[in-house]
């Protein structure tokens, strides 16, 4: 036996809670593996079928994810070193997300768990993204977690919110966009700027290599804790208009000053309103989650918040976007906290937090 797996199997006792967790809310398939919160396999498959309508095609995505779903579990179990039999229970996403992808993962969990004659765990992806936090590295120490209350940006493809979490399950919005979302902002943007979707990771990249201050985009007026991104998706389209109308090459040009400056709109609306939050909630820590939060402009802006005495969590990079072990993690904490199981549940599209 090779060290890998042996400490594998060292970290499991008779009484260990493992979960399968199993995610398929958008176009990642992904299948996960956690052992006592600890992360034995995190497997993600990624659906190239969408890049060339420049944005997910719903039917597309369900069907890659009946392709994948197997092959991807499969590949987790292995990783992990875990047969069906010593699973403790599968959590699934049950939404919100894409209707055609939820049912693909759902109804796999659910009767892959009925067969195993162990529980299926509904879990919302949201309070996944958040729940994040709490994931161990099999083999790192257990790592420093935010403790309750904190506050978490959620930023996502179709979220931007401002969550209060009192606890692992009492989670409160007190914020949120009043039209597009930070990723789709950023997605948008980048559809404009003729990048390939998801644009938000190249937007990151470019920005990285620009001018942040050559070009300065409308910051909007709305209330204390809400968002909104259409207006600065309206005023980009304009200004390339106008400038491509007297320089046909205008975006490639100035494509890393243009990505640059977009950049640090969308950060800089995003660090208002948690400083907002900040003051008005008295909560000194704060957590970001989701897509949005792979971006290095936010992570750093984030981390200035650490001269203020605020105690920032930013997740790995392999958290940030979708995957399984958070939804295992949030499964293994809903066992740990005898939340009651609800099996029969159906997926739901636009479910909430
Ligand atoms: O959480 P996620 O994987 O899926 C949803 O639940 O929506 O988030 C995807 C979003 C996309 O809009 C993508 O462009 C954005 O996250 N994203 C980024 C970066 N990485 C992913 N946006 C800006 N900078 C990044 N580095
Ligand atoms: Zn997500």
């Amino acid at each position: 036996m090779g060290f890998k797996q042996f400490s594998k199997l060292h970290l499991m006792n008779q009484s260990s809670t493992i979960i399968l967790g199993i995610e398929s809310s958008c176009d990642d398939t992904s299948a996960a593996v956690i052992c006592d919160g600890k992360v034995l396999a995190n497997i993600i498959a990624n659906q190239e079928v969408h890049k060339k309508y420049g944005g997910v095609v719903p039917e597309l995505a369900s069907r890659a994810h009946q392709q994948n779903i197997v092959p991807v579990i499969d590949a987790a179990l292995k990783e992990a070193n875990i047969k069906k039999g010593q699973l403790t229970a599968v959590a699934y996403t049950n939404g919100p997300g894409l209707l055609g992808s939820l049912l693909v993962g759902s109804s796999f969990a659910k009767s892959f768990a009925m067969g195993l004659n162990i529980p299926s765990i509904a879990i919302n992806h949201m309070q996944g993204h958040i729940l994040a936090h709490f994931i161990d590295e099999k083999d790192e120490a257990p790592k420093l977690k935010p403790s309750f209350p904190f506050l978490c940006l959620t930023v996502s493809g179709g979220h931007t919110q401002i969550v209060k979490v009192t606890n692992f399950f009492e989670m409160e919005v007190i914020g949120e966009t009043i039209d597009d979302a930070a990723g789709e902002a950023f997605d948008k943007v980048a559809k404009m700027l003729q990048l390939p979707y998801p644009g938000g990771p190249l937007v990151d990249k470019l920005a990285q290599e620009g001018n942040p201050d050559k070009f300065n985009f409308p910051h909007p007026n709305v209330g204390d804790l809400s968002f909104s991104f259409s207006g600065l998706k309206t005023s980009v389209l304009y200004f390339l208009q106008k400038e491509i109308a007297n320089n046909s090459h205008f975006i490639e040009e100035n494509l890393n000053d243009i990505c640059a400056g977009v950049q640090k709109t969308i950060v800089a609306i995003l660090m208002e309103k948690i400083e907002n939050a900040i003051k008005i909630t008295g909560i000194k820590e704060v957590a970001i989650a989701g897509g949005v939060s792979a971006n290095s402009g936010l992570r750093s802006a984030l981390l200035q918040l650490q001269q203020k005495n605020i105690r920032v969590f930013i997740p790995k990079f392999s958290y940030c976007t979708d995957n399984a072990a958070m939804i295992a993690i949030t499964g293994y904490y809903h066992l740990k906290t005898n939340q009651p199981l609800e099996a029969t549940m159906s997926p739901n599209a636009r479910l909430k937090l």
